[in-house]
């Protein structure tokens, strides 16, 4: 079957310059089921995750640096040095990382400062989570996770070939009825939901996981750095680390590299180096990263005043959107999303924020389930009284233009609580 594209997909952005074999009608029927519709209908003819391009002047709410870490100057400085200097690396994978190699030191000094016996780096946070999972489950171990929590580790159970169960968002009393019914197994959280800046209720859901015998790993991406003294995360500010068996993290967030960590005991060792997929078939990480985030372990340690800064700003944002009748209850941190609900509503929300300088990010379908799309902002220690002012301002102007009031979100919300009265 020949399908063909619309112009716009297949030659927007592309100059043709090669002569490509045809697709199989396989793939051409999947595209043209699963995804032309939406592009056609829902999002109008353009990609919906590209707005504008922010000028110097825009506020940008669409990272996740959240302390504010980029271009410091001992990190900076250890990456040259680095690069510099380092004349004798392998490029190999990181199952041959062994002794006193700079990876091992990061390593040990990530696990110790989360208050854990050893862990590993990764490519990636993503990298990590299915690697972790990859080595602690199988067929045989049901795995419990969050129906909010990460991808990754959505597909870390699929990779463990795991049968993978959701229990309700931050419900310990659904996760006990799930794991009656399908027996021992691991518990899968988020510190931090990373697209509603919920926080977990860790304590509630390690009691219950312990009363029924499972291991437990915490997703501590959004909340390394940003949480806990030091910046040691959420399960230090709650004082549950030897509760929890297994903490992983994106360095791609408050760290703002490259890189993904989980920490095991120091016994799994050569147990996970042997089924870890992505620390023995994916290469390490090069040193002038690994020396960016030895530097970026040190800055953050002394980030005390970034850490309330951005508390700070996250409780007046909130406080302030709130009152203007944006539906934020969701969640409590730094992460604050706009769930504008549809693909198309979601992109008008998006294009009044991107006109008047501010840009977050907009997460949809399949990072948010179908119809729940949102513009997320996120916020950093850097931001200033003058841009929190400018994005409160136009939050304000675009108000009745979006009536978050009227966002399905809100209408849930404001149905439940009439339930309740
Ligand atoms: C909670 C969570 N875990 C894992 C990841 C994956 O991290 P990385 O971007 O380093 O692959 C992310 C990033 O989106 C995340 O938000």
């Amino acid at each position: 079957m020949q399908l063909e594209f619309p112009e716009r997909i297949s030659s927007q952005t592309v100059t043709k310059t090669a002569v490509n074999p045809a697709l199989s009608s396989h793939l051409r029927e999947r595209i043209r089921r699963e995804f032309l519709p939406r592009w056609e209908q829902q999002v109008g003819g353009r990609f919906i995750l590209h707005g504008r391009t922010p000028g110097p002047d825009a506020v940008r709410l669409d990272g996740n640096d959240y302390l504010s870490v980029t271009g410091h100057p001992d990190i900076v400085g250890a990456q040259v040095a680095a690069l510099r200097h380092d004349r004798e690396f392998v490029i190999q994978s990181g199952v041959f990382v062994h002794g006193e190699h700079p990876t091992r030191v990061l390593e040990n000094s990530l696990a110790r400062w989360v208050g854990k016996e050893d862990g590993f780096v990764c490519q990636s946070g993503y990298a990590a989570n299915v690697g972790l999972l990859q080595s602690i489950a199988d067929a045989q171990t049901p795995v419990y996770l969050d129906t909010l929590a990460h991808t990754s580790l959505w597909e870390g159970a699929h990779a463990a070939r795991a049968p993978a169960h959701a229990f309700r968002h931050n419900d310990p009393a659904n996760l006990e009825r799930m794991l009656a019914r399908h027996g021992q197994g691991v518990v899968v959280v988020d510190s931090v939901y990373s697209t509603t800046g919920a926080l977990c209720p860790l304590r509630e859901l390690l009691d219950v996981a312990e009363r029924h015998g499972c291991m437990v790993v915490v997703d501590e991406s959004h909340s390394l750095g940003t949480h806990g003294p030091g910046g040691r995360g959420l399960c230090a500010e709650l004082g549950v680390t030897d509760r929890v068996h297994f903490i992983t993290a994106s360095l791609a967030k408050a760290f703002a590299g490259r890189g993904g960590f989980f920490t095991a005991p120091a016994e799994l060792r050569y147990y996970i180096l042997s089924s870890s997929f992505p620390n023995i078939f994916s290469s390490c990480l090069l040193p002038h990263e690994i020396a960016g985030l030895g530097a970026t372990l040190a800055v953050i340690g002394q980030r005390d005043a970034q850490r309330e800064r951005l508390r700070s700003h996250t409780r007046r944002l909130r406080a302030s959107l709130s009152d203007m009748g944006y539906p934020i209850h969701q969640g409590t941190e730094q992460i604050i999303s706009l769930e504008a609900g549809t693909e198309p509503d979601t992109m008008v929300l998006r294009d009044h924020l991107e006109e008047r300088g501010v840009f977050g990010a907009v997460f949809c379908a399949p990072a948010t389930s179908r119809n729940r799309a949102m513009v997320r902002l996120t916020l950093h220690a850097a931001l200033t009284d003058a841009e929190l002012n400018h994005v409160e301002a136009v939050a304000r102007e675009v108000a009745p233009l979006v009536k978050p009031w009227d966002w399905p979100i809100a209408r849930r919300a404001r149905a439940a609580h009439a339930a309740q009265a």
